[in-house]
């Protein structure tokens, strides 16, 4: 599977996530979990649906297991780090291991992804699989 096809779905799931969750905070006009809301849709939507963006327009790096890993290891940190960050704010302080985990896991993935586009030798414009226009 192309890691950008992977970003765009797992995109989309945690998005519908994230959605379902505001809509119980506001239902219940309990926001406690908030910072977890804020987390899941702006990592889990917002960052994975723009790699997505950025491994579609360069296909060398698409094609590659690292780009797959990278995707991969985002969307767990992801969840682990919401996970962990609703359990404090629900007042279980022993889950800050849990999102201590949760944040190395994006904060490395992140320094997968600068080596990934730092290394990337295609230009957009090489890569685009569109052709001019006549
Ligand atoms: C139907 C969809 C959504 C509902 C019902 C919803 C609901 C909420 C609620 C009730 C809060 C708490 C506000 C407060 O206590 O001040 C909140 C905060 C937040 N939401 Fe959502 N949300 C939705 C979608 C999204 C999406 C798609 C994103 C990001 C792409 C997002 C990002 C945030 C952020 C960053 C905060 C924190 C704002 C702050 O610090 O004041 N939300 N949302």
């Amino acid at each position: 599977m192309f890691a950008s096809s992977l970003s765009f779905r797992t995109a989309v799931v945690l998005g519908l996530l994230g959605i379902v969750m505001g809509i119980t905070m506001a239902a219940s006009h309990d926001h406690s979990v908030m910072p977890a809301h804020a987390h899941l849709n702006l990592l889990g939507w917002v960052s994975l649906f723009l790699y997505g963006i950025y491994y579609r327009f360069h296909p060398t790096i698409d094609s590659s297991r690292l780009a797959l890993t990278q995707v991969i290891v985002w969307a767990l940190g992801t969840v682990v780090l919401t996970v962990g960050v609703a359990a404090l704010n629900l007042g279980k302080p022993q889950a800050e291991p849990i999102a201590v985990v949760g944040s190395l896991l994006i904060l490395s993935d992140m320094v997968l992804f600068a080596v990934l586009v730092f290394r990337a030798t295609d230009t957009v414009a090489k890569a685009a699989r569109f052709e001019p226009a006549e």
